[in-house]
Protein backbone atom coordinates (compact mmCIF):
# COMPACT_ATOMS: atom_id res chain seq x y z
CA UNK A 1 0.00 0.00 0.00
CA UNK A 2 0.73 3.66 -0.41
CA UNK A 3 0.87 7.35 0.39
CA UNK A 4 2.17 9.93 -1.92
CA UNK A 5 5.75 8.58 -1.81
CA UNK A 6 5.63 6.31 1.17
CA UNK A 7 5.18 2.56 0.11
CA UNK A 8 5.04 -0.18 2.53
CA UNK A 9 5.48 -3.69 0.82
CA UNK A 10 5.47 -6.94 3.04
CA UNK A 11 3.27 -9.47 3.83
CA UNK A 12 1.30 -7.97 6.53
CA UNK A 13 -0.56 -5.18 6.30
CA UNK A 14 1.58 -1.97 7.66
CA UNK A 15 0.37 -1.11 11.18
CA UNK A 16 -0.46 2.84 12.17
CA UNK A 17 -0.41 4.31 15.52
CA UNK A 18 -3.90 6.44 15.98
CA UNK A 19 -3.97 10.05 16.38
CA UNK A 20 -5.01 10.39 20.00
CA UNK A 21 -5.12 13.62 22.11
CA UNK A 22 -2.68 14.27 24.76
CA UNK A 23 -1.28 10.73 23.53
CA UNK A 24 0.26 10.68 20.61
CA UNK A 25 2.53 13.45 21.49
CA UNK A 26 6.13 13.31 19.73
CA UNK A 27 7.69 10.80 22.30
CA UNK A 28 5.61 8.03 22.56
CA UNK A 29 5.39 8.49 18.40
CA UNK A 30 8.87 7.61 18.74
CA UNK A 31 8.63 4.98 21.28
CA UNK A 32 5.60 3.47 19.02
CA UNK A 33 7.86 3.36 15.37
CA UNK A 34 10.60 1.89 17.41
CA UNK A 35 8.64 -0.65 18.65
CA UNK A 36 7.15 -1.84 14.86
CA UNK A 37 4.18 0.81 14.29
CA UNK A 38 5.03 0.98 10.35
CA UNK A 39 3.63 5.20 10.37
CA UNK A 40 2.10 7.50 12.84
CA UNK A 41 -0.01 10.52 13.16
CA UNK A 42 -0.29 12.93 15.54
CA UNK A 43 -2.99 13.85 18.00
CA UNK A 44 -5.02 16.30 15.94
CA UNK A 45 -4.33 20.35 15.82
CA UNK A 46 -6.93 22.83 15.24
CA UNK A 47 -5.95 24.68 12.28
CA UNK A 48 -7.72 27.83 13.99
CA UNK A 49 -4.61 27.49 16.04
CA UNK A 50 -2.04 26.98 13.39
CA UNK A 51 -3.37 29.85 11.76
CA UNK A 52 -3.48 32.45 14.40
CA UNK A 53 0.25 31.37 15.35
CA UNK A 54 -0.77 29.65 18.82
CA UNK A 55 2.59 28.24 19.79
CA UNK A 56 0.98 25.54 21.44
CA UNK A 57 -0.64 24.18 17.94
CA UNK A 58 2.56 24.36 15.84
CA UNK A 59 4.38 22.94 19.23
CA UNK A 60 1.50 19.70 18.47
CA UNK A 61 2.69 20.00 14.95
CA UNK A 62 7.12 19.67 15.79
CA UNK A 63 7.69 15.89 14.22
CA UNK A 64 11.48 14.48 13.92
CA UNK A 65 12.77 12.57 10.93
CA UNK A 66 13.30 10.01 13.50
CA UNK A 67 9.45 9.34 13.81
CA UNK A 68 9.04 8.90 9.65
CA UNK A 69 6.46 8.13 7.95
CA UNK A 70 4.59 10.83 10.26
CA UNK A 71 1.28 12.46 9.16
CA UNK A 72 -0.25 15.66 10.81
CA UNK A 73 -3.72 15.73 11.73
CA UNK A 74 -5.94 18.84 11.35
CA UNK A 75 -9.48 19.32 12.27
CA UNK A 76 -12.16 22.62 11.79
CA UNK A 77 -14.74 23.43 10.55
CA UNK A 78 -14.54 26.68 8.55
CA UNK A 79 -13.16 26.02 5.37
CA UNK A 80 -10.69 29.16 4.89
CA UNK A 81 -8.84 28.36 7.99
CA UNK A 82 -8.67 24.77 6.96
CA UNK A 83 -6.98 25.85 3.52
CA UNK A 84 -4.93 28.26 5.06
CA UNK A 85 -3.89 25.89 7.77
CA UNK A 86 -3.04 22.65 5.66
CA UNK A 87 -0.90 25.28 2.98
CA UNK A 88 1.36 26.26 6.53
CA UNK A 89 1.30 22.84 7.24
CA UNK A 90 3.70 22.23 3.98
CA UNK A 91 6.62 24.01 5.76
CA UNK A 92 7.38 21.10 8.57
CA UNK A 93 7.00 18.34 6.16
CA UNK A 94 4.65 16.33 7.14
CA UNK A 95 4.78 12.81 5.05
CA UNK A 96 1.28 13.69 4.63
CA UNK A 97 -1.46 15.51 6.06
CA UNK A 98 -4.80 14.07 7.59
CA UNK A 99 -7.92 15.77 7.74
CA UNK A 100 -10.11 14.56 10.84
CA UNK A 101 -13.49 14.03 10.46
CA UNK A 102 -14.35 11.25 13.44
CA UNK A 103 -13.85 13.33 16.90
CA UNK A 104 -17.28 12.68 18.52
CA UNK A 105 -16.53 15.55 20.91
CA UNK A 106 -19.42 18.16 21.56
CA UNK A 107 -16.74 21.15 21.20
CA UNK A 108 -15.80 20.09 17.82
CA UNK A 109 -19.12 18.81 16.76
CA UNK A 110 -20.96 21.90 17.20
CA UNK A 111 -18.37 23.84 15.36
CA UNK A 112 -18.82 21.59 12.29
CA UNK A 113 -15.90 20.05 12.93
CA UNK A 114 -15.04 16.11 13.39
CA UNK A 115 -17.56 14.29 13.27
CA UNK A 116 -20.10 16.99 12.95
CA UNK A 117 -19.32 16.80 9.12
CA UNK A 118 -20.96 13.14 9.05
CA UNK A 119 -24.40 15.32 8.88
CA UNK A 120 -23.43 17.42 6.12
CA UNK A 121 -21.46 14.99 3.47
CA UNK A 122 -21.83 17.86 0.66
CA UNK A 123 -19.98 19.51 2.95
CA UNK A 124 -17.31 17.05 3.86
CA UNK A 125 -17.08 16.47 0.17
CA UNK A 126 -16.41 20.08 -0.13
CA UNK A 127 -13.91 21.06 2.23
CA UNK A 128 -11.94 17.76 0.99
CA UNK A 129 -12.26 18.78 -2.36
CA UNK A 130 -10.64 22.24 -1.18
CA UNK A 131 -7.79 21.13 0.97
CA UNK A 132 -6.57 18.80 -1.81
CA UNK A 133 -6.21 21.67 -4.11
CA UNK A 134 -4.42 23.95 -1.28
CA UNK A 135 -1.90 21.77 -0.60
CA UNK A 136 1.34 20.06 -2.15
CA UNK A 137 0.96 17.29 0.15
CA UNK A 138 -1.23 13.86 0.34
CA UNK A 139 -3.95 14.36 2.23
CA UNK A 140 -6.06 11.50 4.12
CA UNK A 141 -9.34 11.27 6.05
CA UNK A 142 -10.07 9.82 9.23
CA UNK A 143 -13.80 9.43 10.04
CA UNK A 144 -16.21 6.97 11.64
CA UNK A 145 -18.94 4.96 9.45
CA UNK A 146 -21.81 7.67 9.75
CA UNK A 147 -23.70 10.07 12.33
CA UNK A 148 -25.43 7.09 13.66
CA UNK A 149 -27.15 3.82 12.96
CA UNK A 150 -29.77 5.42 10.78
CA UNK A 151 -27.40 7.41 8.74
CA UNK A 152 -23.88 5.00 8.03
CA UNK A 153 -22.88 6.78 4.89
CA UNK A 154 -19.67 5.51 4.42
CA UNK A 155 -19.56 3.64 1.30
CA UNK A 156 -20.43 6.91 -0.13
CA UNK A 157 -18.80 9.02 1.29
CA UNK A 158 -15.24 6.58 0.35
CA UNK A 159 -16.36 7.59 -3.14
CA UNK A 160 -17.49 10.82 -3.14
CA UNK A 161 -13.68 11.71 -1.38
CA UNK A 162 -11.68 9.23 -3.81
CA UNK A 163 -12.98 11.19 -6.34
CA UNK A 164 -12.06 14.55 -5.14
CA UNK A 165 -8.06 12.78 -4.66
CA UNK A 166 -7.48 11.62 -0.88
CA UNK A 167 -4.19 9.12 -1.03
CA UNK A 168 -6.01 6.73 1.88
CA UNK A 169 -9.45 6.82 3.97
CA UNK A 170 -9.33 5.96 7.78
CA UNK A 171 -12.44 4.33 9.20
CA UNK A 172 -12.96 4.00 12.56
CA UNK A 173 -15.70 1.60 12.54
CA UNK A 174 -18.69 3.42 14.76
CA UNK A 175 -20.73 5.49 14.91
CA UNK A 176 -20.24 9.21 16.22
CA UNK A 177 -23.43 7.99 18.53
CA UNK A 178 -21.51 5.19 18.95
CA UNK A 179 -18.61 6.83 21.12
CA UNK A 180 -17.18 4.20 22.03
CA UNK A 181 -19.70 1.75 23.09
CA UNK A 182 -20.26 -2.04 21.56
CA UNK A 183 -17.91 -3.29 19.01
CA UNK A 184 -16.10 -1.84 16.04
CA UNK A 185 -18.81 -2.84 13.07
CA UNK A 186 -15.44 -4.14 10.75
CA UNK A 187 -17.97 -5.83 8.54
CA UNK A 188 -18.26 -1.87 6.86
CA UNK A 189 -14.71 -2.00 6.45
CA UNK A 190 -15.19 -5.63 4.63
CA UNK A 191 -17.82 -3.84 2.29
CA UNK A 192 -15.44 -1.12 1.56
CA UNK A 193 -13.01 -3.56 0.32
CA UNK A 194 -14.83 -5.76 -1.60
CA UNK A 195 -16.50 -2.63 -3.54
CA UNK A 196 -14.49 -3.00 -7.27
CA UNK A 197 -14.71 0.61 -8.10
CA UNK A 198 -13.11 2.10 -4.78
CA UNK A 199 -9.24 1.83 -5.23
CA UNK A 200 -7.93 4.16 -2.38
CA UNK A 201 -6.01 2.71 0.54
CA UNK A 202 -8.71 1.34 3.13
CA UNK A 203 -7.62 1.51 6.75
CA UNK A 204 -9.38 -0.35 9.75
CA UNK A 205 -9.47 1.25 12.95
CA UNK A 206 -11.38 0.25 15.93
CA UNK A 207 -10.66 -2.38 18.70
CA UNK A 208 -7.21 -3.95 17.47
CA UNK A 209 -6.25 -5.08 21.47
CA UNK A 210 -4.37 -8.36 20.50
CA UNK A 211 -2.53 -10.12 18.13
CA UNK A 212 -4.97 -12.29 17.75
CA UNK A 213 -7.56 -9.91 16.96
CA UNK A 214 -5.30 -7.95 14.26
CA UNK A 215 -5.14 -11.29 12.77
CA UNK A 216 -9.05 -12.51 12.77
CA UNK A 217 -9.80 -8.71 11.33
CA UNK A 218 -7.21 -8.79 8.78
CA UNK A 219 -8.23 -12.24 7.34
CA UNK A 220 -12.00 -11.32 7.70
CA UNK A 221 -12.18 -8.06 6.54
CA UNK A 222 -8.46 -7.45 4.61
CA UNK A 223 -7.92 -3.97 5.05
CA UNK A 224 -5.20 -2.58 3.17
CA UNK A 225 -3.69 -0.76 6.71
CA UNK A 226 -4.72 -1.45 10.39
CA UNK A 227 -4.52 1.64 13.06
CA UNK A 228 -4.29 0.84 16.92
CA UNK A 229 -5.28 3.56 19.60
CA UNK A 230 -5.92 2.77 22.87
CA UNK A 231 -4.35 -0.57 22.72
CA UNK A 232 -0.75 0.91 22.33
CA UNK A 233 -1.59 3.54 25.38
CA UNK A 234 1.25 1.98 27.57
CA UNK A 235 1.99 -0.47 25.68
CA UNK A 236 3.91 -0.30 22.88
CA UNK A 237 5.33 -3.52 22.31
CA UNK A 238 1.50 -4.02 21.23
CA UNK A 239 3.21 -3.29 17.37
CA UNK A 240 5.71 -5.84 17.31
CA UNK A 241 3.52 -8.55 18.93
CA UNK A 242 1.44 -8.48 16.33
CA UNK A 243 4.25 -8.34 13.65
CA UNK A 244 5.59 -11.50 15.42
CA UNK A 245 2.17 -13.01 15.86
CA UNK A 246 1.62 -12.51 11.87
CA UNK A 247 5.00 -13.55 10.71
CA UNK A 248 5.27 -16.54 12.83
CA UNK A 249 1.78 -17.49 14.28
CA UNK A 250 3.24 -17.50 17.62
CA UNK A 251 2.71 -15.27 20.44
CA UNK A 252 5.75 -13.14 22.10
CA UNK A 253 5.93 -13.71 25.89
CA UNK A 254 4.75 -10.53 27.24
CA UNK A 255 7.19 -7.74 28.71
CA UNK A 256 8.94 -8.04 32.00
CA UNK A 257 8.93 -5.96 34.69
CA UNK A 258 12.40 -5.08 33.56
CA UNK A 259 11.30 -4.25 30.22
CA UNK A 260 8.55 -2.34 31.45
CA UNK A 261 10.69 -0.21 33.82
CA UNK A 262 13.81 0.10 30.98
CA UNK A 263 10.58 1.18 28.60
CA UNK A 264 8.79 3.79 31.06
CA UNK A 265 12.37 5.46 31.88
CA UNK A 266 13.14 5.49 27.61
CA UNK A 267 9.46 7.51 27.41
CA UNK A 268 10.32 9.83 30.33
CA UNK A 269 13.60 10.86 28.34
CA UNK A 270 12.20 10.86 25.48
CA UNK A 271 9.65 13.53 26.42
CA UNK A 272 11.98 15.54 28.43
CA UNK A 273 14.12 15.69 25.27
CA UNK A 274 10.96 16.69 22.82
CA UNK A 275 8.43 18.36 24.20
CA UNK A 276 7.94 21.95 25.28
CA UNK A 277 6.43 21.10 28.71
CA UNK A 278 8.12 21.53 32.32
CA UNK A 279 9.85 18.03 33.84
CA UNK A 280 6.86 18.78 36.20
CA UNK A 281 4.27 18.20 33.56
CA UNK A 282 5.98 15.75 31.81
CA UNK A 283 5.51 13.52 34.61
CA UNK A 284 2.14 14.25 35.13
CA UNK A 285 1.20 13.58 31.67
CA UNK A 286 3.10 9.79 31.96
CA UNK A 287 0.79 8.72 34.44
CA UNK A 288 -1.92 8.05 31.55
CA UNK A 289 0.51 5.63 30.64
CA UNK A 290 0.79 2.93 33.52
CA UNK A 291 -1.94 1.27 33.47
CA UNK A 292 -0.89 -0.68 30.28
CA UNK A 293 2.61 -0.28 31.27
CA UNK A 294 1.87 -2.82 34.14
CA UNK A 295 -1.21 -4.38 32.26
CA UNK A 296 -0.73 -8.03 32.87
CA UNK A 297 1.55 -7.76 35.85
CA UNK A 298 0.94 -9.27 39.40
CA UNK A 299 0.50 -6.03 41.66
CA UNK A 300 0.11 -3.79 38.33
CA UNK A 301 -2.12 -1.46 40.76
CA UNK A 302 0.63 -1.57 43.51
CA UNK A 303 3.06 -0.80 41.54
CA UNK A 304 1.02 2.48 39.07
CA UNK A 305 0.61 3.73 42.45
CA UNK A 306 3.85 3.76 43.37
CA UNK A 307 4.77 5.90 40.41
CA UNK A 308 2.19 8.15 40.94
CA UNK A 309 3.34 9.96 43.72
CA UNK A 310 6.65 10.81 41.84
CA UNK A 311 6.60 15.04 40.72
CA UNK A 312 9.74 15.29 39.64
CA UNK A 313 11.88 13.33 36.74
CA UNK A 314 14.78 12.24 39.78
CA UNK A 315 12.00 11.20 41.96
CA UNK A 316 10.31 9.29 38.49
CA UNK A 317 13.28 7.28 38.33
CA UNK A 318 14.09 6.51 41.97
CA UNK A 319 10.34 4.95 42.15
CA UNK A 320 11.53 3.03 38.61
CA UNK A 321 14.54 1.61 40.91
CA UNK A 322 12.52 0.83 43.81
CA UNK A 323 9.62 -1.14 41.34
CA UNK A 324 12.03 -4.90 41.25
CA UNK A 325 12.31 -4.49 45.36
CA UNK A 326 8.69 -3.99 45.57
CA UNK A 327 7.43 -6.28 43.03
CA UNK A 328 9.54 -9.24 45.26
CA UNK A 329 8.19 -7.65 48.89
CA UNK A 330 4.38 -8.69 47.58
CA UNK A 331 5.52 -11.65 46.35
CA UNK A 332 6.11 -13.13 49.40
CA UNK A 333 3.28 -14.04 51.93
CA UNK A 334 3.24 -11.89 55.05
C1 LIG B 1 -7.44 9.51 24.43
C2 LIG B 1 -7.89 9.48 22.99
C3 LIG B 1 -7.66 10.59 22.19
C4 LIG B 1 -8.05 10.56 20.84
N1 LIG B 1 -7.76 11.64 20.04
C5 LIG B 1 -8.00 11.55 18.70
C6 LIG B 1 -7.53 12.56 17.81
O1 LIG B 1 -6.88 13.53 18.21
N2 LIG B 1 -7.82 12.41 16.49
C7 LIG B 1 -8.53 11.33 15.99
O2 LIG B 1 -8.76 11.23 14.79
N3 LIG B 1 -8.97 10.36 16.82
C8 LIG B 1 -8.69 10.44 18.14
N4 LIG B 1 -9.06 9.40 18.95
C9 LIG B 1 -9.69 8.21 18.35
C10 LIG B 1 -8.62 7.16 17.97
O3 LIG B 1 -7.73 7.66 17.00
C11 LIG B 1 -9.26 5.85 17.46
O4 LIG B 1 -9.99 6.15 16.31
C12 LIG B 1 -10.17 5.21 18.49
O5 LIG B 1 -9.60 5.19 19.78
C13 LIG B 1 -10.54 3.77 18.08
O6 LIG B 1 -9.38 2.98 17.97
P1 LIG B 1 -8.94 1.93 19.14
O7 LIG B 1 -10.10 1.03 19.39
O8 LIG B 1 -7.74 1.23 18.57
O9 LIG B 1 -8.63 2.78 20.34
C14 LIG B 1 -8.70 9.42 20.30
C15 LIG B 1 -8.94 8.32 21.13
C16 LIG B 1 -8.54 8.34 22.46
C17 LIG B 1 -8.79 7.12 23.31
Amino acid sequence: MRIGRVEWRGIMPPLFLAPMEDVSDAAFRRLCREMGADAVVTEFISSEGLIRQIEKSWQKARIWDEERPVAIQIFGGDISSMREAARLIERVRPDWLDINYGCPVSKVVCKGAGAGILRDIDRMEHLTREIVQSTALPVTVKTRLGWDASSIRIMEVAHRLQAVGIAALTVHARTRADGYAGDARWEWIGRLKSDPNLHIPIIGNGDIDSPQRAWEFYHAYRPDGMMIGRAAIGYPWIFREIKHYFLTGQLLPPPSLEERIAMIDKHLSYALRLLPESPQKVVIELRKHYAGYFKGLPYAKKLRLSLMEARTPDELRRSLAALPTLSQKEAVPS
